[in-house]
Order: C-alpha cells, then structure tokens, then sequence
C-alpha cells in the first residue's frame, strides 16, 4: 500500500469529527472518497498532511509513519494537497506560484518543472506574468494542480477539484486529474462532491459519513450502488 490510515480519530477542540477512519491507497490508484458536507472529508486530507494532529491510530505512507511529522516534510515524502478554495494567492504571479509549489526542490529543477508545466498547462504560459487574482475560476482550478505537481510527488490529495466550476469545466477539471494519474503515474486520492463523476473515473471508492468510512469498493460497484445512487446521484 502507498496509503493507509488505520483506526484515524481526529477533532478540533472537543468536537470530534474523525472517529475511526480507514483507508488505502495503492501504488497508482485512483481513490475517490464521497460524503454529505460536514463528514469529515475536508479533515482527513488535512490530517494526512499533517495539518491537523490526530488523536488515535496511525497513517503510514510508503511503510513509513508520517502521524507525527511536519507538514512540510510530509511533502518532502511525497504527498501534495490540492487544498479546497484553490488557496490561491490573488497578489501573487502565476509563475510565482509555481515557484512555491516546487520551493522543497533546488532552483534548477525547479526552473524545468516550471517550463514542464507550461508544456501541459499552455493556458498558464500565457498568463505567467498575470496577477492570479484576476485568472478565471477554471484557470485558478488548474493553477492549483500545477502548483500542487511541482513538488512531483507520488501522491496527491485533491479537495473538491472541481467547486463553483461550469458542467463543462466539472468534467475537464477531473478528466485531467486522471489524466494525471494515468499519464504523470501519480497516485491520487480524490474528495468530489460530484460523487458520479468522480467514482467514473475512480478505481476504488470510499463513502465517508459523520466520520467513519461506511463503505468501501471497487469504484465501479460502488457507482451501480443503490444507496450510493440515491443518496449522492440525486437519483
Ligand atoms: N477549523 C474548524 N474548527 C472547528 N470545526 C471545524 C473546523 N473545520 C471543520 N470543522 C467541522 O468539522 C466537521 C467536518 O468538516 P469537514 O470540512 O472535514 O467536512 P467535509 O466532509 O469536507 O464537508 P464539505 O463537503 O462541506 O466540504 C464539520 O462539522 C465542520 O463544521
Ligand atoms: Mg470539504
């Protein structure tokens, strides 16, 4: 397993929001995990790049404990988060963000990851010298997941990718995280509210309610699941 959390209870303050969460990920997959607002989603990508201290059991990646170590070594490891809201510096350049999201590798690598990324991203080399602020909210989406490879890592947590986003952008946005996944051989573990979307495109999948994972499957099972259709397809 690259990813696996065991038995994750975590809370802010007293509230407790995580109570119990396992999950894995393997070497190449493409995990989407779904849920109502408030499960816990948004937590456990926090708690996996060590934002948020967990109260009780562990979170190994690569055979490594990663529970109590710095968020930034948790980069330096191999985990990149796409946080929700695109955390996007309105001030900032886009090539300057680009340079913050590769700031764990020296100068040189950095530089041709940049240039990498203006191959994939060509919509970003025209706009590298723009203020962020003013890119559309289709452009700030894939800002984010550039900025989110240039630490190339292994694994990369993604938080509802594709929010306040047009149909035609939803569906863009999540074909290039698997494309990502299929082409850049990046592991992926993907938060959507667009549960259908996101399980078609998924290997495994998740169900994550008030805290706890209440069900587990291949992606597949899971999207022909009545439940699921019902209570996440809106049909
Ligand atoms: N910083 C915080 N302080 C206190 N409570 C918080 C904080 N962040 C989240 N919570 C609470 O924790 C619970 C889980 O929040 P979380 O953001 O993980 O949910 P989510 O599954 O990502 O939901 P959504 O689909 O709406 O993004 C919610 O009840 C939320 O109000
Ligand atoms: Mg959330």
């Amino acid at each position: 397993m690259l990813l696996e959390l065991n038995d994750v209870h975590a809370a802010y303050g007293s509230t407790k929001v995580l109570n119990g969460v396992n999950l894995q990920v393997g070497e190449g997959s493409l995990v989407a995990m779904v849920g109502p607002n408030g499960a816990g989603k948004t937590t456990t990508l926090r708690t996996i790049c060590g934002l948020l201290p967990i109260l009780k059991g562990e979170i190994i990646f690569r055979g490594q404990r990663i529970d109590r170590m710095k968020s930034k070594d948790i980069v330096k490891a191999g985990i990149s988060h796409c946080p929700e809201g695109r955390q996007i510096w309105p001030t900032m350049t886009v090539a300057e963000h680009l340079e913050l999201g590769g700031y764990i590798n020296s100068s040189t690598t950095c530089k041709s990851d940049i240039d990498r990324m203006y191959e994939l991203f060509p919509i970003l080399k025209e706009r590298k010298k723009q203020l962020s602020g003013s890119l559309s909210g289709g452009e700030q989406q894939v800002l984010a997941v550039a900025r989110a490879l240039m630490s190339r890592p292994k694994l990369i947590l993604f938080d509802e990718p594709s929010l306040g986003l047009s149909p035609k952008l939803v569906s863009e946005i999540l074909m290039l995280v698997k494309k990502i996944n299929a082409e850049e051989g990046v592991s992926v573990l993907l938060v959507e509210q667009n549960a259908k979307m996101a399980l078609s495109i998924a290997n495994d999948g998740y169900v994550l309610e008030k805290g706890f994972v209440t069900m587990r499957d291949k992606a597949e099972k899971l999207r022909n699941n009545d439940y699921v259709k019902k209570a996440y397809f809106g049909m």
